[in-house]
């Protein structure tokens, strides 16, 4: 069983509107693989449940990790006051993250909207070596990390307002720029992981869906995050699983969505 850790706050800062950036160093930073996340506890000790915050990026020489988080409430608005030196508990890293190794010798793409952007830093630097690309779709013009994703991968951008990139989302640019894929690394709001669904059938890809946006407490605790899927067994029934403790990540195949 995972155990509460102490972090060391090493620096934060105001990425996009927001939107928070922080380092943190901690002692499983070289187990991480991409696509996992962790808890972080508010330090108002009324509130039990840790919030799910994914990992965008993995830094070993320092053993740190970077999360990129959106504040929606009184728990993330309180990280966003840590200052460098602070120290907060967490757990991690938790989920079963990417399986990078399909990947291999693969055209790969990896596509991420909104909040759902900053686990695919992480695993767009694991692939690089690899045909990859990145196709990362925000609201407006502040495209967060789009600039860290082209040291990694051949990059595109869509935009809701058209002001960067393709106008539409991230389909609306994978067909703009007839970006070719065999493999699908995905993380954002569920319509757009139903649209990558679809759009890997329609062009014979594998697609693996990132459903952390769907995750309340992410440690198995709230069950507010049930998903159906096809049963993996023999019974053919429909299987109820935990995003959080089954994923976050799922073959788009076995996902009823
Ligand atoms: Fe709470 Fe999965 S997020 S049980």
């Amino acid at each position: 069983k995972k155990m509460k850790k102490e972090a060391k706050v090493l620096s934060q800062k105001l990425l996009a509107d927001g939107i928070y950036d922080m380092w943190l160093e901690t002692p499983f930073a070289g187990d991480v693989r991409p696509g996992q996340f962790v808890g972080v506890y508010p330090a108002n000790k009324s509130t039990l449940l840790p919030r799910p915050i994914s990992i965008c990026e993995v830094d070993t020489d320092r053993s740190a990790i970077r999360l990129v988080y959106r504040v929606v409430g009184s728990g993330t608005a309180e990280f966003a006051l840590c200052k460098e030196g602070d120290q907060i508990n967490i757990l991690g890293p938790l989920g079963n993250g990417f399986p990078i190794d399909v990947a291999k010798g693969k055209k790969v793409v990896v596509m991420g909207g909104g909040i759902g952007v900053p686990p695919l830093l992480e695993t767009a630097k694991r692939l690089s070596g690899e045909d990859v690309s990145a196709v990362m779709g925000y609201r407006n013009s502040e495209t967060f990390l789009s600039d860290e994703f082209a040291k990694y991968a051949k990059m595109y951008i869509a935009t809701e307002d058209g002001s960067v990139g393709t106008k539409g989302n991230v389909i609306d640019a994978m067909k703009a720029e007839k970006i070719e894929c065999d493999v699908i690394f995905a993380c954002g709001p569920m319509p757009m992981l139903r649209a990558i669904k679809a759009y890997a059938s329609e062009v014979g890809a594998k697609a693996y869906l990132s459903l952390e946006e769907r995750m309340a407490c992410g440690v198995g605790a709230c069950l507010g995050c049930i998903t159906k899927t096809k049963e993996i067994d023999d019974h053919s029934r429909v299987h109820n699983a935990r995003i959080c403790t089954d994923g976050p990540v799922f073959d788009a195949d076995d996902l009823e969505m």
